[in-house]
């Protein structure tokens, strides 16, 4: 598991909760905020994004991850997800952030109280996760 310090932490938390107000979720009114920490220590942040063609949406861990290799990530160390009530990452989410990080942390957030609720690792969440490579 990759450690990373309690400001990396606290500056995840922040972007995760503070990205979740740009959310477009005008369907599900469901508004997820997600930051992912990269391997240059940088945050990147992101929202769902949903479309009147429903299965258009892009989830917010997508999003954010995909600003982190855009910008020039090889690696995601750290997932922060904040939503109200407290969700997982979706099925669809686990498996595209495997390919940047099996060991990445990941922290489920309350969005309410602002606090992280839930601890564990990408591996845990998707257990023999699909790559091609190593
Ligand atoms: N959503 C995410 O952004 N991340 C997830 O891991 C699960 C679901 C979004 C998609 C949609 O906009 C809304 O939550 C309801 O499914």
């Amino acid at each position: 598991m990759h450690a990373i310090t309690t400001e990396q932490e606290a500056s995840l938390v922040r972007a995760a909760l503070d990205v979740r107000s740009n959310a477009y979720a005008p369907f599900s009114e469901f508004r997820v905020g997600a930051a992912v920490l990269d391997d240059l220590g940088r945050v990147h942040a992101g929202t769902n994004v949903e479309n009147s063609s429903f299965g258009l949406t892009i989830c917010a861990e997508r999003v954010a991850a995909t600003r982190a290799i855009s910008d020039g990530a090889k690696a995601i160390v750290a997932v922060a997800v904040a939503t109200s009530p407290l969700a997982n990452p979706c099925g669809a989410c686990r498996q595209f952030l495997y390919e940047f990080g099996p060991q990445m942390r990941v922290l489920i957030i309350d969005s309410d109280s602002g606090e992280v609720e839930r601890r564990t690792v990408l591996a845990e969440l998707l257990p023999g996760g699909f790559r091609l490579t190593n």
